[in-house]
């Protein structure tokens, strides 16, 4: 049997399991930067829109370049933008843990390489859609309606709290600004949990 000691601190560490926020640029080169993210249940993917005019569908696997089944997934629209970065972002709550591929579904930029996966697994992996995705030429935009996510203003993004000049950097410092973010966004749980083992001492 856990001593009421372990229960509480288990309590406490499921209290603080934080889900995270991870940022996904679609850049002006026709990638995804990054092109393959760990998600967990609950955490938040936030597309970023640099120049052109992507968009971003969550993909049936078995068919690149085609949307998944209406009523899943997600579709953020196009998001036109002549310079620098779209002031609009799209949001995507992570519900599952299997792979989830992505891909643009403007022109031929799908085929071209402009593809992405959350979570990938020995048999679903991000080269062997990207392989399947290339001798394809036209991708599936499943409608015009925006679904699975959210539009916001890139002011109200997690990600963005505390460099919002990042937006703005060149494409390729982006690994290491995403390490800060991750870096940023485990510390105040951890103080947290330090701060809740140190008061269950206290008390128990
Ligand atoms: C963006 O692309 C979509 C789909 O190709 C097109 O309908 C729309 O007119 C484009 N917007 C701009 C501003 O180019
Ligand atoms: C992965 O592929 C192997 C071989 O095709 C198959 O036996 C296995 O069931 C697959 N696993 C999953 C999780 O789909
Ligand atoms: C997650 O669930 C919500 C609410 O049911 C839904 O609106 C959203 O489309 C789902 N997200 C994905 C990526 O399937």
């Amino acid at each position: 049997m856990p001593s009421f000691k372990t229960a509480f601190i288990s309590a406490v560490l499921a209290c603080l399991a934080h889900a995270k926020t991870i940022k996904i640029t679609a850049t002006s080169d026709s990638t995804f930067n990054p092109d393959s993210v760990e998600a967990n249940e609950n955490d938040v993917l936030e597309f970023y829109f640099e120049a052109k005019n992507h968009s971003v569908v969550a993909g049936d696997y078995r068919y690149p370049c085609s949307p998944l089944d209406l009523g899943t997934g997600f579709f953020s629209g196009f998001i036109p933008t002549d310079d620098g970065a779209a002031d609009k972002i799209f949001r995507v709550t992570v519900n599952e843990t299997e792979p989830i591929a992505f891909y643009s579904s403007q022109g031929n930029e799908c085929a071209e390489g402009m593809v992405g996966i959350v979570n990938p697994s020995k048999n679903k992996t991000l080269n062997d859609y990207k392989e399947r995705a290339s001798e394809l030429s036209k991708a599936v935009t499943p409608g015009r309606a925006i679904y699975g996510g959210k539009l916001i203003d890139s002011d109200d993004a997690d990600s963005n709290d505390d460099d919002s000049q990042d937006s703005s950097k060149s494409d390729t410092d982006d690994s290491s600004d995403d390490d800060d973010n991750t870096a940023q966004s485990l510390q105040i749980p951890v103080f947290g949990l330090l701060g809740a083992i140190g008061l269950a001492h206290a008390i128990l």
